[in-house]
């Protein structure tokens, strides 16, 4: 499928068939997500696959009966670090300068630069500019699993504190951000036939 055609193919799914996506297709999903940008390449993010399904049947109870977090192949997690500061730019500045053969007095500048920045929100800031990392991967996650076929449906209809006690997340500094149900679409799923609602190009591209 050329991109336009994956990115007309795909649609929220609302009720999968029971087809289980292989795990080489995933392992493809998670390393097109994680190679997502972030903000100074940052990734105040993680992903969780949940694959137990006792876990997704808790999970469920508290996603407002969207059954599809039980009822799909795989389930995704994006979950946003709660605790951002200077850490956040070490553990950044070790891979830089192992990957990019740096020394820490070659970018010295530019750490504090990082850390300023940073330093400068508020925690709550801090914690909005997680999420919006985290979204960034959730998007660059729905169009590569429309370029390899995989079906998916992005959610935020849940309870994310419910999530982050099912999850244990609170020891890892993280909290729920987004959910993907992942698998195949159900020849039942009403939603497959409608059609996609988008605002026309003249009302959403400004053309200056
Ligand atoms: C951040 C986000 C949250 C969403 N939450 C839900 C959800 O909780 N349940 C659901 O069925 N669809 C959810 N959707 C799907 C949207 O309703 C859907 O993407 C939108 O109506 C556009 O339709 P399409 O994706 O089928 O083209 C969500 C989509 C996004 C991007």
């Amino acid at each position: 499928m050329s991109l336009l055609q994956a990115l007309n193919w795909r649609y929220a799914v609302r009720e999968f068939n029971n087809t289980r996506i292989p795990e080489t297709l995933i392992n493809t999903l998670l390393e097109a997500t994680r190679l997502s940008p972030s903000s100074y390449g940052l990734q105040p993010y993680r992903l969780a696959l949940v694959r137990p399904d006792s876990l997704r049947a808790r999970l469920l109870t508290h996603s407002y009966g969207q059954e599809k977090v039980l009822r799909s192949s795989h389930l995704v997690v994006l979950a946003a670090e709660t605790d951002i500061g200077d850490h956040t730019v070490e553990r950044y500045v070790e891979a830089l300068c192992e990957s990019r053969q740096l020394t820490r007095a070659d970018i010295a500048g530019y750490v504090d630069h990082m850390k300023s920045a940073l330093a400068a929100k508020t925690q709550a800031q801090r914690q909005q500019w997680a999420c919006e990392q985290a979204y960034i991967a959730l998007g660059n996650l729905l169009t590569s699993a429309a370029l390899l076929g995989i079906d998916a449906c992005p959610m935020t209809g849940f309870d994310a504190a419910g999530y982050d006690r099912e999850l244990d997340f609170a020891p890892l500094g993280l909290h729920t951000v987004a959910i993907v149900a992942l698998g195949e679409r159900s020849p039942e799923d009403h939603s497959a036939t409608q059609a996609k609602v988008r605002r026309p190009r003249e009302s959403f591209v400004l053309e200056y």
